[in-house]
């Protein structure tokens, strides 16, 4: 392989690094895939890969060496400790001259937001930019892919998001356009806001997630108090809790409410709604149907 051409995709047991790997590899483009297990990568028998973590610079240092594009995916850790890792693979893409890095954060980052894997986004995206290395940063809002999965047994959202909104963005749209900019020419250099093409509340939520599966689901606003209070004893560490809660926060400080045009730009074609997008994926909403 030609490492001089070789793009890095960290992330390749998750969800969206291994969409974005495979697609790439689809495309015939020379991959190098990171991960902290090799074996639970499923169907990249042919790719180029190496195990390592954020947490363990020579690792990242072997990874990064000889590529010509690199896609870090955000991570998982308290948020502050997260941004750390983050910028150890910055770092390492500056050590081995790497000429164009993505980075995954989260629309609306900033060092006040109510959700705090936003502020830790947010600490991330400046250890880049201190890199001067040439970046695009994708800012995503929630995933569409997830709004199933916030409703309860009962099909019940509970949390404190008030009637603020979401501009759900399909996760494979995210991935496709990662791919497209990590394998050609473009001018999306710097930070661009991934959302769909419209904001819906909670409850707007849960009336279009009713329509497709046909059962009776919705939202119950619930204070911050009730919501720490039920979680916490679901076994899930503090910040996890924290995090938890604040997303919903965040949603009705209107913070993820933002719609913008880039993705479809990106895409060069019009993004999906949350309606269209999950009705095209049932394998994400079945287990909901009653
Ligand atoms: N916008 C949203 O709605 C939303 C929702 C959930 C999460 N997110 C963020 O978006 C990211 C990607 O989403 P996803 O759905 O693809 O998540 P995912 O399936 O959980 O994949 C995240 C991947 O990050 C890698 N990772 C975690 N800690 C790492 C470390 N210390 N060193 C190296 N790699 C590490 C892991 O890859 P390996 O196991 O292969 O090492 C993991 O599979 C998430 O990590 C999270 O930060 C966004």
């Amino acid at each position: 392989m030609n490492s001089d051409s070789t793009i890095l995709v960290t992330g390749v047991s998750g969800m969206i690094g291994s969409a974005i790997a495979k697609q790439l590899l689809d495309n015939q483009m020379p991959v190098r895939l990171f991960t902290r297990d090799a074996n639970k990568l499923k169907g990249f028998s042919t790719a180029e890969t190496v195990e390592g973590d954020y947490r363990d610079i020579p690792s990242l240092d072997r990874a990064f060496a000889g590529v010509r594009a690199a896609f870090i995916v955000s991570g998982s850790s308290a948020p502050g400790d997260r941004a750390k890792l983050h910028r150890n693979a910055f770092q390492a893409a500056r050590r081995a001259g790497v000429p164009y890095v993505i980075y995954l954060s989260f629309l609306g980052a900033a060092p006040n937001s109510k959700f705090p894997m936003s502020r830790d986004h947010y600490e991330s995206e400046q250890y880049l930019k201190e890199t001067s290395i040439r970046h695009t940063i994708l800012q995503d809002s929630f995933y569409s892919d997830l709004a199933p999965k916030m409703f309860d047994r009962s099909g019940v959202i509970k949390g404190p998001a008030g009637d603020g909104k979401v501009s759900w963005v399909g996760r494979d749209e995210i991935a496709e356009a990662a791919a497209t900019l990590l394998s050609t020419e473009h001018d999306f250099i710097g930070t661009f806001p991934m959302t769909g093409p419209s904001a819906l509340s909670l409850a707007e939520t849960a009336e279009v997630l009713s329509d497709i599966t046909e059962r009776q689901l919705r939202y119950q606003e619930e204070s911050i108090e009730q919501a720490y209070t039920w979680r916490r004893t679901l076994g899930a560490s503090e910040w996890e809790v924290g995090a938890w809660v604040g997303s919903y926060e965040a949603i009705q400080a209107g913070e993820v409410a933002y719609v913008d045009s880039s993705l479809g730009a990106i895409l060069g074609r019009p993004t999906s709604d949350l309606a269209s997008y999950l009705r095209a994926r049932s394998h994400l909403w079945h287990g909901l149907v009653g």
